[in-house]
């Protein structure tokens, strides 16, 4: 593979995105555009990562995470072994750190771990040598998925840099909606968080800034009305209700969310005619977004699952070195 468009910044682990540079996510995008030219081929396969060895580690349930890092792992040559938590000895009382230590004395390069508590990929990324991707931890940080969502405003609109990026729906359980935040406004984005007063949390709400200065998050709009957060909106993420997190009386019923913020026809014409509607997915058609607007013209779900592959072929790449 040629290399001279590809990263040659060096990071080892990607944990979130709350220390990436523009320059560093344009570098993920050069790279994301070289993988996507090696997708476009009769063979769509390189042996970059021959010898390497990537391991999928999945405490919780994925379809577009899982596959897409164990697909963009193959097209690049590496070999891959998922592991689930059903099938691994944490279910025999094993602890995840040893887990994890196993999996490097194996011989495995990379872990790309999936973990239903927030903090996990970045404890073990202080415990290992090898590699760890984060491919979503509790409420913290799927920065993957951010990364491909940039990836594909970017391929849509041309530009990131002062778009209105709409994030509605249930932003306190969602990891999602947190490395977007850092991502777009990275990329210079002006981020509007939408939700019920309930489910936008406290260090969204009002950043206190840490010792020394820093804010926890970067300046962000909140807007609780929809209609009016739409206005002129130039990307519409709609974020999955997840009622699997719900605690008790944090929403008051499911017909009033669907009333108030579910994203359909006649609301999305609020925004530009040229606006995108995203969703990470898995979507609950009918809840947070209706089946028009999910399949909508105006909905780009389905280039974001396909250029989940090659974004995670740039940061596999990434992280083993970019050498080949
Ligand atoms: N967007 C996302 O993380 O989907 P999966 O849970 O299917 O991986």
């Amino acid at each position: 593979m040629r290399t001279n468009s590809l990263i040659k910044m060096e990071r080892h682990h990607i944990i979130d995105l709350d220390d990436f540079s523009q320059e560093e996510i344009a570098l993920i995008f050069a790279t994301t555009d070289a993988m996507k030219e090696i997708l476009s081929r009769e063979i769509r396969r390189v042996p970059t990562l021959r010898g390497k060895t990537i391991v999928t580690l999945f405490y919780e349930p994925s379809t577009r995470t899982r596959v897409s890092f164990e697909l963009a792992a193959k097209n690049l040559g590496a070999d891959v072994v998922n592991v689930t938590s059903s099938t691994a000895s944490v279910a025999k009382g094993e602890s995840i750190i040893d887990t994890m230590r196993t999996l490097e004395a194996l011989g495995a390069d990379v872990i790309v771990i999936r973990h239903f508590q927030s903090g996990v990929p970045c404890l073990m990324a202080q415990h290992l040598q090898i590699s760890v991707i984060n491919a979503g931890d509790g409420c913290h940080a799927h920065p993957s998925q951010a990364l491909l969502d940039l990836y594909t405003i970017r391929e849509k609109l041309g530009h990131i840099e002062g778009l209105k990026v709409v994030i509605v729906g249930d932003i306190l359980h969602s990891r999602v909606a947190r490395s977007n935040i850092w991502g777009l406004s990275a990329m210079g984005a002006q981020v509007v968080l939408c939700g019920p007063p309930t489910l936008i949390p406290q260090e969204l709400r009002r950043p206190q800034p840490l010792k020394g200065g820093e804010c926890p998050f970067p300046p962000l709009t909140i807007q609780e009305n929809l209609d009016r957060a739409l206005e002129e909106a130039d990307v519409v993420m709609v974020l999955r209700l997840q009622k699997e997190r719900q605690e008790g009386g944090l929403l008051p019923s499911l017909r009033e969310y669907i009333q108030l913020y579910q994203l359909n026809s006649a609301r999305l014409s609020r925004a530009h005619l040229h606006a995108l509607v995203m969703h990470p997915g898995p979507m609950n058609e009918g809840i947070e977004i209706t089946p028009e607007v999910a399949h909508g013209p105006q909905s780009v779900v389905e280039d974001q699952v396909t250029n989940g592959v090659a974004v995670r072929m740039a940061l596999l790449y990434m992280v083993t070195g970019g050498k080949g």
